[in-house]
């Protein structure tokens, strides 16, 4: 009798699913440990579904009031993004971040620290142009913090810039002031990934007190030098 070549690893396989007594089914794949990279294909589609779900929001007055979203702009696949308070007339009539008067400071101080704005990534903390122009009430910050924080996720950015004390706010709460916050590196927390962040002064406040640009300088110098140390390619 030809006795059957045995293989050592088969029986003590067997021999151990057997003592389970039950029939598990094992994988033969090896586990992916390593996250792969999101394409720009997802990436899109997430942006898509996070606009649709803000667009489908009730019984806010912002909504009621603008004439439409205004959801972002610049490049999605950028490592730096900026988050601004709110549309104006013009961001209402265009349906784009940052056109105005604030948007065409905001492009000179991107240029200043050599970045394109079409390199860089913009939001708003609300989506819709609040009544004449008014801040954001603390309960609409609150409510659209959920939405800005899936953004954060979604554009998952190596520099975030919170541009101006509402978009400060609604991330690190109402409890402190913005002349103490900017200027230097924070981190924010959002499922459970780390976003380098820098609180400075919105554009929109520099074209009233021009007498603060300096410190606006300082910190447009500290984004570029974390750029340049990051090596970012932007
Ligand atoms: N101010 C903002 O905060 N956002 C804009 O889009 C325009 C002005």
């Amino acid at each position: 009798m030809v006795e059957k070549e045995k293989n050592q690893n088969d029986i003590i396989d067997q021999e151990l699913i057997n003592s389970f007594g039950i029939d598990y089914i094992f994988e033969n794949k090896p586990i992916n440990r390593i996250k792969s990279k999101p394409t720009i294909e997802n990436t899109n589609s997430k942006l898509n579904d996070l606009k649709e779900k803000i667009s489908s929001i009730n019984n806010c007055d912002l909504k009621n009031n603008g004439k439409q979203i205004v959801f972002s702009d610049g490049n999605s696949k950028s490592p730096v993004m900026i988050v601004g308070e709110g549309p104006g007339q013009r961001e209402d009539e265009l349906g784009k971040p940052f056109v105005g008067d604030a948007g065409q400071l905001l492009n000179k101080m991107l240029t200043a620290i050599n970045l394109k704005r079409g390199s860089v990534y913009i939001t708003n903390v609300v989506n819709y142009r609040p009544p004449n122009n008014r801040k954001p009430e603390l309960a609409e910050i609150n409510r659209y913090s959920e939405f800005l924080r899936e953004h954060i996720s979604i554009i998952d950015p190596k520099i975030l810039i919170l541009m101006g004390s509402t978009a400060m706010e609604s991330l690190f709460g109402s409890k402190i002031k913005i002349s103490k916050e900017r200027g230097v590196w924070k981190e924010l927390i959002i499922n459970n990934k780390t976003y380098l962040t820098m609180i400075t002064f919105h554009p929109a406040y520099l074209l009233r007190q021009a007498d603060q640009k300096k410190y606006s300088w300082a910190d447009l110098k500290e984004i570029r030098k974390k750029i340049d140390e990051l090596k970012l390619k932007i």
